[in-house]
């Protein structure tokens, strides 16, 4: 039995327009890289492949697939209570995430046009999918009655600068998590089209394979930079994004399991899928992976978890600020110490085995 926490009831900004969420730590970020590094990137060692993925962004396969068809055009109002608010934030949260990947490849997009057009190129077809991917979700938000204003989002955020090398790592972790999120919600429509209850769901499949895509697109930049993935530092780089990603997955699985329990998706097997899935495929791009088969993996993550919940109990908590301060101080340290037990298991080398598994 997963606990799950009742969503609060969405505040507005103005009639019709949501408040976004308070920024946590596992709210999505907005980014902000060294682009003129960016665009001094030496591609050479890879360029063939990073030229074929640009050539299937350019295909543009799904330029016919973000229309909303007959079935959106309908009353939603039948849809309430937790099962509403739980859905609504599940927009909101893909919305935001989906339009922070916008405005960084719109802006490397850009600003490496003069010095570097290839990359630009690429980076324009990855903001043309996010802006899509954006604005579908936003239009479903609406059917519910509210919308995000994207404008003043793009000004009221906080930009959390990352150097390119981990702007490299995270946005390949979160292409291919992202893509494994969405698939196997398809599938499991597939197999239970009575948990529908919005079309939404049936758009996953096509638009999957555009996260695929940008994933291949990073990957192939990632393989480019031989000093990203042949050295010791590499090494330990990757194991950190790889587990911070985890980590960060599972308290926002948990956190909105009635989300997941209202399309009849158990939330700790949807999480351990996704997470497995994930690490496999990151074998094609990373030096190493982790050991999702250690004993304790699952574990210690729904202990970050657990201690994720007792935090939000705290901050929502009626205590004196001092009081509520030293109350999160135990599962903070319970958090760190859980992650740093899990950074210590002996991770799997994915180098030798390379054109073998593949
Ligand atoms: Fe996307
Ligand atoms: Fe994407």
């Amino acid at each position: 039995m997963v606990d799950s926490v009742a969503t609060p009831e969405p505040q507005l900004l103005k009639p019709g327009i949501k408040a976004p969420v308070a920024e946590t730590l596992l709210t999505p970020r907005f980014y902000t890289t060294d682009f003129d590094a960016v665009a001094r990137l030496d591609i050479s060692a890879n360029e063939a492949e990073i030229k074929a993925v640009i050539d299937e962004l350019r295909a543009d396969y799904n330029r016919h697939h973000f229309v909303r068809d007959d079935e959106f055009k309908q009353s939603w109002d039948h849809i309430t209570g937790e099962k509403r608010r739980a859905f609504i934030d599940f927009l909101e949260r893909s919305c935001t995430s989906e339009f922070s990947g916008f405005l960084l490849f719109k802006e490397l997009s850009r600003r490496l046009k003069k010095n570097n057009p290839l990359l630009s190129q690429a980076f324009e077809y990855l903001a043309r999918d996010e802006a899509r991917h954006a604005g579908f979700l936003n239009k479903s938000m609406a059917d519910l009655n509210l919308s995000l204003d994207l404008n003043f989002l793009t000004k009221n955020r906080t930009y959390t600068f990352f150097p390119p090398e981990w702007i490299i790592y995270t946005v390949y972790l979160s292409e291919k998590i992202g893509y494994w999120r969405y698939i196997l919600v398809h599938q499991h429509m597939q197999e239970h089209p009575e948990y529908q209850f919005y079309p939404l769901f049936r758009k996953f499949e096509s638009w999957c394979q555009d996260e695929n895509r940008h994933g291949d697109f990073f990957k192939a930049l990632l393989r480019s930079q031989t000093k990203l993935w042949k050295s010791w530092t590499a090494k330990l780089w990757v194991r950190f994004f790889l587990l911070t990603v985890f980590a960060t997955h599972t308290m926002t699985v948990f956190e909105r399991a009635s989300f997941y329990e209202t399309i009849g998706i158990h939330p700790r097997k949807y999480n351990n899928r996704v997470i497995q899935e994930t690490n496999n495929t990151s074998a094609r791009a990373f030096p190493l992976i982790l050991n999702t088969n250690h004993p304790l993996f699952f574990w210690r993550l729904e202990q970050c978890s657990e201690n994720n919940l007792k935090i939000a109990a705290i901050k929502n908590s009626n205590q004196p600020g001092i009081v509520k301060f030293f109350q999160q101080i135990p599962p903070v340290v319970a958090i760190l110490w859980h992650m740093l037990q899990l950074y210590l298991i002996k991770p799997i080398e994915t180098e030798a085995t390379r054109g073998t598994v593949l």
